[in-house]
């Protein structure tokens, strides 16, 4: 095929996938396996007063019981491999008996069968030295305090000018607290490790979003070199961030493998996910507003309070689009952290974006109300011309257009701008729009290309594809600068042994992967047009390079059909094979430009008056996200965060227990996420952008923009059908009667 980039192309693992052929983390055929269960805390704070494990110890099947009273010492060595990075960071399991939240592993046990294991683990008789936990927000808010960084060394607390001037030289001002709910991942696959040592060397097919993270982060707490360390994820069923960094129960599988000596399988419940992998943290954000007449704003304000665990902290950067998205002179962003005992929480789908932009965008919403100016016009009239907070130029910047496109094809002129007017029956009507950005993040990555005797391609790299189609495109990038047929191109990925790159994560994967792949395939291109320029039995010996072409799977004069395939070179030459490493580093563009992608949202909705039920009618998401690599996979993740968006309007809601710090709904049953009768027809719009300084292929990664401001289309089109501002997420009907 012809420049398959862009094109929308079936996913090359769409059959392996659909045939149950496709291996994830608990399904490799191991010999000699073992099963493990995880034991968990049911206390949120205190210590452990012993743990008896004998009648567990005595059933048939059972291979060994570990907790701190036998676990090895670990985390001792090496543990500065990390380079201070959180999300690889060691982690020793089962080294005291200290209980910082409820659900905490505190053992695992290993037998035969996972039956036996876990009748065994339901023996396990722990006794506790309870301490009264912190877990109401509310109550514990006078111990907040200010995290020294966000997540990957973002400030705290940033801005630009003067807030209160900026307030009081306001015309109209705006002083709303929103809230946003704790969130759990749950993806369709939920985390397992199958973890095998062979001799000192540690295996483990795991369902990790970072390979070589999981390498690392597991060497560092065994304190055994990394390549003694190998990591497999060649499917995950999805990770939206829980995947990425390593959690205790890789950490346990490998444990519970090295004392029985013989292969484990840890696979975690759906249940156990709510406790095992982290969540998206409750976020109460006050935002304030200040604005002239004719819309341009003076101030923008946003202090975010947030959980964290108190012995390991994670907060999260829930501010970190405020102070790029618009253009006020004076902007304040402050995050503060309450420690209490949950569970560590975490990077989740667009972390940071998806809370702050729903409070932001619905801040907006609440202001242009106020103003009387059109929602749109009112974002327009603050566009910055040059990001505000870095004084950077934008590399591109495609919000406005997403908002003029996004309302023409959506309608935006039909609606009626005074809320509550609108009807459809008996229903209320509204039409809500948001904004939507996210930074165009990009890490080095190394590829290998090579062509193989019969003349195919294979491309090597340690990517990991959650699910998003990485493997269909890098398979296009290569096939693209190659020339190659699509059937003549394979892709290996999600193997640590591969050549080193960042995991699936921070929406760079396809920036970072694509243009490491990109770079070893050109680079292969050189290195084979130098093959035969310098062979004197090839037909092409002595033209230029610029008079040669790559394509049908070989080199060919440009003017003449003279020419020589792959195969033929590689035969003729008696070599294996054509390889090439290459690593690719972002240049220098990243400090002169702002990188970011932008989009709108628009909802629309049907409030039945008399119970309260939201409909989500219509959605439409419009973005300039550079040049999109594959039309069909890049659409379904816009609409996955679409989904994510509507389901974090109106149904997502993790609830703890402030008495005993339980996820009282840790299940599908009560954890509502959305279902096929939840959600309209979604319909996405790319807009095209050529951005030349993001990256060789000018792709901005789509993984997590869909998301961002999804929710806020859906709570102000809820405002516009209803008049009813419900600012506390999810927008449930018990809110609107
Ligand atoms: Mo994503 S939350 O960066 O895996």
């Amino acid at each position: 095929m012809n420049n398959p980039i862009g094109k929308p192309l079936n996913r090359i693992d769409g059959r392996l996938k659909v045939t149950g052929k496709a291996l994830y983390a608990a399904e490799y055929p191991v010999q000699n396996m073992t099963h493990a269960v995880v034991i968990e805390s049911k206390i949120a704070r205190g210590s452990i007063r012993n743990i008896d494990t004998s009648a567990a110890e005595k059933l048939p099947g059972v291979l060994g019981v570990i907790t701190y009273q036998n676990a090895p010492k670990l985390g001792q060595n090496n543990s500065n491999q990390s380079g201070g990075n959180p999300l690889i960071k060691p982690l020793p399991v089962l080294q005291d008996n200290k209980i910082s939240f409820y659900g905490q592993h505190i053992g695992v046990v290993v037998a035969e069968t996972l039956e036996q294991a876990e009748y065994a683990a339901s023996l396990v008789k722990v006794t506790y030295l309870p301490e009264t936990p912190a877990v109401s927000f509310e109550k514990n808010l006078k111990n907040a305090y200010k995290p020294e960084r966000l997540l990957i060394s973002l400030e705290p607390d940033s801005g630009r000018g003067d807030i209160n001037q900026g307030l009081q030289a306001a015309a109209i001002q705006l002083d709303e607290n929103y809230s946003a709910p704790i969130e759990h991942h749950n993806p369709m696959e939920p985390s397992a490790t199958t973890a095998v040592w062979e001799g000192n060397k540690l295996k483990l097919y795991d369902a990790s979003q970072h390979v070589q993270g999981t390498q690392q982060a597991v060497a560092d707490t065994f304190g055994i070199p990394q390549e003694n360390v190998q990591v497999v994820a060649r499917f995950i069923g999805g990770g939206f961030g829980c995947k990425y960094p390593v959690r205790e129960h890789v950490i346990l599988a490998a444990l519970a493998a090295q004392r029985v000596k013989r292969p484990v399988k840890l696979a975690l419940s759906r249940e156990q996910m709510f406790t095992s992998v982290g969540c998206r943290p409750y976020s109460s954000q006050r935002i304030r507003l200040g604005a002239t007449k004719d819309g341009k704003l003076t101030a923008v304000a946003h202090e975010i309070l947030t959980q964290t665990n108190m012995d390991r902290e994670f907060v999260e950067h829930v501010g970190a689009a405020t102070n790029m998205i618009y253009n006020a002179p004076n902007v304040l962003v402050t995050h503060r952290a309450v420690p209490l005992n949950m569970v560590v929480p975490t990077i989740m789908r667009a972390p940071g974006e998806t809370p702050g932009m729903y409070a932001l965008e619905s801040a907006i919403d609440e202001l242009a109300y106020k103003l009387n100016i059109d929602q749109i016009e009112l974002r327009i009239i603050n566009d910055p011309p040059q990001d505000p907070h870095k004084n950077l130029p934008w590399s591109s910047r495609s919000l406005v257009e997403s908002l003029r496109e996004g309302a023409k094809r959506f309608g935006w002129e039909k609606r009626n701008p005074k809320p509550g007017l609108m009807r459809d029956g008996r229903y209320l009507v509204g039409y809500g729009v948001a904004a939507a950005t996210y930074p165009t993040n990009r890490q080095a990555a190394s590829a290998r290309a090579r062509i193989l005797p019969d003349g195919n391609l294979l491309v090597q790299i340690a990517a990991t594809d959650i699910g998003t189609g990485t493997y269909t495109i890098l398979a296009q990038v290569a096939a693209e600068v190659l020339q190659l047929p699509w059937s003549k191109v394979a892709v290996e990925i999600g193997d640590s042994e591969l050549p080193p790159s960042p995991g699936s994560g921070g929406s760079w994967g396809a920036a970072s992967y694509g243009s490491a792949v990109h770079d070893a395939c050109m680079a292969l291109k050189d290195k084979m047009v130098s093959l035969v320029r310098e062979d004197n039995r090839s037909a092409l010996k002595n033209l230029k390079p610029a008079d040669l072409e790559v394509r049908d799977g070989g080199i060919f004069a440009k003017d003449k059909s003279v020419g020589e395939t792959f195969a033929e070179i590689i035969s003729r030459n008696k070599l294996k094979e054509v390889s090439v490493q290459v690593e690719s580093t972002p240049d220098e563009a990243r400090k002169k430009y702002s990188m970011h992608s932008f989009g709108a949202h628009f909802a629309e909705v049907k409030v039945d008056p008399i119970n309260g039920m939201v409909k989500v009618s219509r959605f439409l998401g419009a973005f300039g996200a550079g040049k999109i690599l594959n039309q069909k996979t890049a659409r379904s993740q816009m609409i996955g965060g679409i989904v994510w968006g509507i389901s974090q309007a109106l149904h997502e809601k993790t609830i703890l227990d402030d008495r005993y710090g339980h996820f009282v709904n840790h299940n599908l049953a009560e954890y509502h996420v959305p279902v096929n009768a939840d959600i309209p027809d979604i319909e996405i719009v790319f807009i095209e952008e050529n951005d030349p300084y993001i990256n060789p292929l000018g792709v901005k990664g789509v993984g997590e923009i869909g998301i961002v401001g999804a929710g806020a289309a859906v709570a102000n089109a809820i405002y516009h059908a209803t008049g009813k501002r419900i600012r506390d997420l999810p927008i449930t009907p018990d809110k609107l009667i």
